[in-house]
């Protein structure tokens, strides 16, 4: 009997990009000979790279990206920590940085003639801690956006997200709640710490509010205006009143809302190309709260603990 391909893959080529096998460059090589290692949540094995875990395809391409990368002065920086928002977060900037080019939101054709010639940026994004950034982008005054999410949604919406990833590999089964809960509160997950990865932008938001802003996933649900007009005036496109009373606020928040996005035709059938990954993977509910569904109470009291203690003197608070 003849097999589908895609539900059973037998060969390497078969398998998505993000499990398949691939050559080591010998600077990787030797790197991963001394990391410290954790089981994996999608592939078998985490390292601790910088104090943080990554994935072998994660330690092979950030090296290159720290020697090389060179940012511009006019950069935007996106990081999250994964299960945040990040794919909200791109859809959100990128609409309000081109919203005169494509016009969309405002009938205003002067101003649209106006900035359409303005500027030249790049938008780029990252789940890299603080640490591990490329020298160049510590040392340029480009612009970072920082979103995060609070614990219990990020923990949750990761472990689905693992599996999903694993249900396209082969007899790869799925990972336990508990399981992968207990690498969580250890700091064992991808681009854990968690609380690090998180403190570590807080911290630079603070010391450098001109450069690095930092956003919560809870708030941009509660009150998305404020937000987006806060996230506007910080990448120096702050709306006008004529575009506030056009509506381009509330546009650019409908185009990116969770059930525009999730329901656009290339968002259900399409790929990326670079890792393999179904775009329909990073949409699930979109809700806050949904945590309470999957962990019991004892689970939510020990995330909460854990959340304090490495907060505990900072003030922030989910
Ligand atoms: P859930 O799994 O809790 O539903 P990331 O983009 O960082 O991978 O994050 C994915 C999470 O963001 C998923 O959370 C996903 O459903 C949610 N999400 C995706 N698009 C969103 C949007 N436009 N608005 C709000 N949440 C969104």
């Amino acid at each position: 009997m003849r097999q589908n391909k895609s539900l059973f893959p037998n060969t390497q080529s078969d398998l998505p990009k993000y499990l398949q096998e691939f050559d080591l460059t010998l600077e990787c090589k030797h790197l991963i000979s001394s990391l410290p290692t954790e089981r994996g949540w999608i592939t078998d094995r985490f390292y601790r790279y910088q104090g943080f875990w990554h994935s072998l395809r994660q330690i092979q391409a950030v090296l290159p990206c720290q020697h090389h990368f060179q940012a511009q002065d006019t950069d935007i920086l996106l990081v999250t920590t994964p299960k945040s928002g990040t794919t909200w977060l791109k859809a959100i900037v990128f609409a309000l940085m081109n919203r005169f080019r494509y016009n969309d939101y405002t009938d205003d054709n002067k101003s649209t003639t106006t900035l359409c010639s303005q500027r030249t940026l790049t938008i780029f994004g990252t789940h890299l801690p603080l640490v591990s950034l490329p020298d160049s982008v510590k040392n340029s005054p480009c612009k970072l956006v920082y979103l995060c999410r609070n614990p219990k949604d990020t923990f949750v919406s990761l472990w689905h997200f693992s599996n999903k990833l694993r249900s396209k590999g082969k007899d790869m089964g799925t990972l336990s709640l508990t399981d992968c809960f207990d690498q969580f509160t250890r700091g064992v997950s991808v681009y854990g710490p968690y609380w690090d990865h998180v403190l570590g932008y807080w911290k630079a938001s603070f010391e450098n509010p001109e450069r690095v802003l930092f956003l919560k996933y809870e708030e941009m649900k509660q009150q998305p205006k404020v937000e987006l007009m806060k996230l506007a005036r910080f990448l120096g496109r702050p709306f006008s009143l004529e575009e506030e009373t056009n509506g381009a606020v509330d546009g650019i928040l409908k185009l990116c809302s969770f059930e525009n996005l999730s329901n656009l035709e290339v968002n259900k059938t399409g790929q990326i190309s670079a890792t393999g990954f179904d775009y329909n993977t990073f949409y699930r509910q979109g809700k806050v709260g949904d945590a309470e569904n999957y962990l019991s109470p004892q689970m939510i009291e020990k995330l909460d603990q854990v959340t304090e203690e490495k907060f505990q003197g900072y003030v922030l608070k989910f």
